[in-house]
């Protein structure tokens, strides 16, 4: 891929790359709409992602082209941007401008961008690109930056210039994924262990629903929302940061503060939710497999029902792999409202699995979705 795109970025600049970086997406294993409510998450980096070319311009221009998109933007270095609509260069953009306003002399470069992440899947191909251009412009001007310095200027891009009120799970997993481990952080003190991935005979794969994610953000910021006003009640009876300084026991004590139902259901999930990361994270150290599978499905289960950010097509993935002997465990994965479920499937039935799974869905959605088994990769790295 590295010369491929050493290649094409000569065709589009006129000039060779002076150096090219790749950084990966993730997938979420379990704990999921919690890293907004302090839980405990369990993402890992996959091999999928995103390479950056880059090479300085003497004309003090930032200048950001894309293999995946039509549209090039074009901008004056060492001024702070506006978001510009819904271009993909907001994101790198968004970055450049968190380097300005700390201060950075930072000017003229060329970047060009690859990815093979599915857009908008729920795999974080936006975190990847945001970490990409943050750790590619840290290297390249020599500005000292950690990866968690980073990962909270991606954080703050998300938050603050595109709009979206998401935890830091998904630019953290971005930044910090090491082959075959998984991270276990958790998002209140961003503490985190790497935990081995030994599957065993299963394998990870990733199903891609191909559902169009619409009106994901707004509702994605509602849910946010919801879980801060269960987090006000709560607080009127006993003192809490997050909704996940709850565990289950202590949230039936005081969960009567809650009258509206939907309200009660969120944060029923959050709280419950982390309690499995916690159970999860352990069978994953004790190598029991079924258990954590179980704790997927469980996982899913609360996704649909009592948060409802699932979505005909992820549940249709999830109810074929729970009748399909072969998998011991399948969940929505992301943010949800379509994108990718993941599934642990016995090794061996990759392509039976495929076969029965597309007739399933194809029959109940109309299409078929796309099937990957995937590898738990590195974090970014120059390449
Ligand atoms: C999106 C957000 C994350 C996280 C997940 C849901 O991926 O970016 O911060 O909230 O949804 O777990």
């Amino acid at each position: 891929m590295k010369s491929q795109l050493e290649e094409k970025f000569a065709e589009q600049y006129q000039k060779n790359a002076d150096a090219v970086y790749f950084t990966p997406g993730r997938v979420n294993l379990i704990g999921e709409h919690i890293d907004y409510n302090g839980g405990l998450v369990m993402p890992c980096a996959i091999t999928l992602g995103t390479w950056l070319a880059i090479s300085p311009n003497n004309d003090g221009k930032f200048r950001f082209k894309s293999l995946n998109f039509n549209e090039q933007t074009e901008v004056e270095s060492n001024v702070l941007h506006q978001k510009n609509g819904g271009l993909w260069s907001n994101y790198p953009i968004g970055v450049i401008n968190e380097f300005i306003k700390d201060g950075k002399e930072i000017s003229g470069l060329d970047f060009l961008y690859f990815g093979n992440i599915p857009i908008g899947s729920g795999l974080s191909s936006s975190a990847s690109i945001e970490i990409a251009t943050a750790f590619a412009i840290n290297d390249y001007f020599n500005l000292g930056y950690d990866n968690l310095e980073l990962v909270k200027k991606a954080k703050r891009v998300e938050n603050d210039f595109i709009g979206l009120n998401s935890g830091i799970m998904d630019q953290f997993a971005v930044a910090f994924g090491e082959k075959d481990k998984a991270i276990v952080l958790d998002c209140e003190t961003l503490k985190y262990k790497m935990v081995d991935i030994n599957l065993g005979k299963y394998v990870l794969a990733i199903i891609n629903t191909k559902k169009p994610r619409e009106l994901a953000d707004s509702k994605y910021n509602e849910r946010v929302e919801e879980c801060q006003t269960a987090l006000k009640l709560l607080n009127e009876e006993v003192k809490l940061n997050n909704l996940c300084d709850l565990n289950a026991e202590k949230f039936a004590l005081h969960k009567h503060v809650i009258a509206d139902e939907t309200i009660l259901n969120r944060a029923s999930h959050v709280v419950k939710e982390n309690d499995r990361v916690h159970l999860a994270a352990k069978a994953l150290n004790a190598g029991e497999l079924e258990e954590f599978g179980r704790l997927m499905y469980a996982s899913h289960q609360s996704l649909r029902s009592l948060y409802e950010v699932s979505g005909k097509e992820l549940d249709t993935v999830v109810d074929f792999c729970i009748d399909y002997e072969h998998v011991i465990g399948a969940r929505m994965t992301g943010a949800g409202f379509g994108g990718c479920a993941i599934a642990l499937l016995e090794k061996g039935f990759e392509e039976d699995f495929a076969k029965h799974l597309t007739d399933y869905y194809v029959a109940r959605i109309g299409y078929p979705g796309e099937i990957y088994v995937s590898d738990i990769g590195n974090g970014p790295t120059k390449l």
